[in-house]
C-alpha cells in the first residue's frame, strides 16, 4: 500500500496514438481533508506541441498554474477520470486515500477513463493493478464481491476483485470493466436493492434509442437472475488499446457543481468545441426527445459525454437512460434557460428548435420520428426480459402526453428511409441488435417493476446536479 502523493505527472494519449506529458497535478490545502484542491500545470512543452489540446475547456493551456475554482471539487478533464461514488467507496476501503489527488491517483491505470495516464517521479504509471482486467466470464464473482462490499462482509481478496475491476467510471451504482474479445467493456449492475430489473430497462432504453436513429455504443445483457441483470458497453474511450479523451457535459461547460444550465446551453457550447456542430446538435436534439418520450429520470449534464479527436470534441454515444414510472418526479435538465425541470412538454423542445440550428420543421420531423420509432417499446421490454406487466406498470411514463404530443407534430420533412412504418423497421432493427442478447439466459421477471426509486446517483460525492 504506497503513501499518498503531494503530486503526480499527468500523460495524454493523443489522436494520434502518442502519448506526451502534459502537465503536473498536486495537491493544494489540508492534506487530511477529502475536498483538498488541485492545482495543475501544462509543460511548456505541452503548451508548445501543436498536437496539444485543452484537456477541458477550464484548463486552457497556459504557463500558470490552474486552480480549482469554487463551486467545483476538481478540474473539468481531471474530474471525468476520477472515481465517483461507487469507486470512492472501494477504494477508501482499500487504502488510506482520502484527498482529492489521492482518489484521482488510486484509479486503476487500465481502464481509467479517458485518455489520460498518471504517473509518479519516477515515471511509474500509478493505479497500476498486477492482475490483467477481468474477463468478461468472471463477471459472476465480481457481482458477489460487490454484493459482499454492500453488505459490508468482503473479505479482503473480495476488496481486491473490485480495485482490480476498475474504479473510475463515474456513478453510484457498481461497476466494473472486464475484456470481451480482447475489447473493454463496462458492466453496470443493480444495486442489491434494485429489484425492479434496472439494467434491463436501461437495455431497452438503449436499443429505443438505436432504434430511434441515435448513436449507442455497442451493448448486451446479461441475465443474472429473474430480477436482476448485467449490463455491458463497449467503452467508446477505446480503440483497441488506443486511448480516447473523455471529458462529460458538464466539463465541457465549464458549470459549476450545484448551478443548472439548459440544454441550449449545451447546444451553445458544442457548437464552439464540436468538428461537426450542425450534426452534433441535431443528435443532442434528437437524444433530448427519446429522454422525454420515455421519461428518462437521469437526464443531466455528466449523463452526456463527448471524445476528443484531431478536430475538437464530438458527442460520444449515449449512455445512462433510465425510463422512470413516476414521470412527474424527473427532475432534470431544463429545455431553455429558466425553463422547467419537472414535467417538460416536448413541444418546447420543439419551439427551442433555433437553439438547435433546426428549422421548426425539421424539429418537429426529428421529434415525430423519435416517438414513431420507438412505439414498440413493450415488445423491446418483453425481450429483454421484462414481464409484460412490469412494462404496463411504465406506460404512463414511457406512452405518456409527450409521446402523444410527438405524435400529433407535423411537418414536410422526409425520416430516413426506413423509418416510414416504425413498427416493421424497429423490428428490423432489433434484428440487428441480437434482442435478446447472444449472452444471457433470457427469463421473465414477475417481480420486476416493483420498489423504482427515483434519482439513484444522485446527490453524490461529486456534488453533480442534485437530481437534474
Ligand atoms: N460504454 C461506455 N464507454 C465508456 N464510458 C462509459 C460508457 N458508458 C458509461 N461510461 C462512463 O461511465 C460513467 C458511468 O456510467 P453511467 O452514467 O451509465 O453510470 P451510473 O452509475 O448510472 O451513473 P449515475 O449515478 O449518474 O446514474 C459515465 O458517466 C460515462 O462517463
Ligand atoms: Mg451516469
Amino acid at each position: 500500500m504506497r503513501e499518498p502523493l503531494a503530486s503526480a505527472d499527468v500523460s495524454v494519449v493523443l489522436p494520434d496514438g502518442a502519448e506526451v506529458q502534459a502537465g503536473t497535478v498536486a495537491s493544494e490545502g489540508a492534506s487530511s481533508s477529502a475536498a483538498t484542491s488541485l492545482v495543475f500545470r501544462y509543460t511548456d512543452s505541452y503548451v508548445t506541441d501543436p498536437r496539444g489540446y485543452d484537456l477541458s475547456p477550464d484548463m486552457p493551456r497556459t504557463s500558470g498554474p490552474i486552480r480549482t475554482w469554487s463551486g467545483r471539487e476538481t478540474l473539468g478533464a481531471l474530474g471525468d477520470s476520477m472515481p465517483d461514488a461507487w469507486g470512492k467507496r472501494i477504494i477508501r476501503a482499500g487504502t488510506p486515500a482520502r484527498t482529492t489527488l489521492d482518489f484521482l491517483t488510486h484509479v486503476n491505470d487500465a481502464t481509467r477513463q479517458g485518455a489520460l495516464r498518471l504517473r509518479d517521479a519516477q515515471g511509474t504509471y500509478l493505479g497500476a493493478h498486477n492482475h490483467p482486467v477481468a474477463e468478461v466470464h468472471d463477471l459472476t464473482r465480481i457481482v458477489a464481491a460487490a454484493r459482499a462490499f454492500e453488505a459490508g462482509e468482503e473479505t479482503d481478496a473480495e476488496l481486491q476483485i473490485l480495485a482490480d475491476a476498475g474504479t473510475s467510471a463515474g456513478g453510484a451504482r457498481p461497476k466494473a470493466t472486464v475484456t470481451k474479445g480482447g475489447e473493454l467493456w463496462m458492466a453496470k449492475f443493480a444495486r442489491e436493492t434494485e429489484f425492479y430489473d434496472p439494467m434491463a430497462w436501461e437495455a431497452t432504453a438503449l436499443a429505443l434509442a438505436k432504434a430511434a436513429g441515435i448513436h449507442t455504443p455497442e451493448f448486451d445483457l446479461v441475465r443474472l437472475s429473474e430480477s436482476q441483470s448485467i449490463l455491458l458497453s463497449r467503452r467508446f474511450d477505446r480503440d483497441s488499446d488506443r486511448r480516447i479523451g473523455y471529458i462529460s457535459a458538464h466539463s465541457l461547460t465549464t458549470k459549476s457543481d450545484n448551478h443548472t444550465l439548459s440544454y441550449s446551453d449545451l447546444a451553445d457550447t458544442l457548437a464552439q468545441y464540436s468538428p461537426a456542430p450542425s450534426d452534433d446538435q441535431a443528435e443532442l436534439f434528437r437524444r433530448i426527445a427519446l429522454n422525454l418520450i420515455i421519461s428518462n429520470v437521469d437526464d443531466h449534464f455528466r449523463n452526456h459525454g463527448f471524445l476528443r479527436d484531431h478536430n475538437g470534441w464530438s458527442l460520444s454515444p449515449v449512455f445512462d437512460l433510465e425510463p422512470n414510472r413516476r414521470p412527474d418526479h424527473v427532475e432534470a435538465t431544463p429545455i431553455v434557460e429558466g425553463g422547467e425541470r419537472y414535467g417538460r412538454d416536448i413541444r418546447q423542445l420543439r419551439d427551442a428548435h433555433d437553439a438547435f440550428r433546426l428549422s421548426r420543421d425539421d424539429a418537429s420531423a426529428i421529434v415525430r420520428d423519435v416517438a414513431a420509432r420507438t412505439t414498440d417499446w413493450t415488445q423491446v421490454a418483453v425481450s429483454y426480459g421484462i414481464s409484460p406487466e412490469a412494462a404496463e406498470s411504465s406506460r404512463r411514463a414511457i406512452d405518456g402526453p409527450n409521446r402523444e404530443r410527438a405524435l400529433a407534430m407535423t411537418a414536410g420533412y422526409a425520416p430516413p428511409s426506413g423509418a416510414s412504418n416504425p413498427r416493421s423497421a424497429a423490428q428490423k432493427r432489433r434484428g440487428q441488435l441480437g434482442v435478446p442478447g447472444n449472452s444471457g439466459q433470457w427469463a421473465r421477471t414477475p417481480e420486476a417493476g416493483t420498489g423504482h426509486d427515483d434519482g439513484h446517483g444522485h446527490g453524490d460525492g461529486l456534488g453533480r446536479d442534485a437530481g437534474a
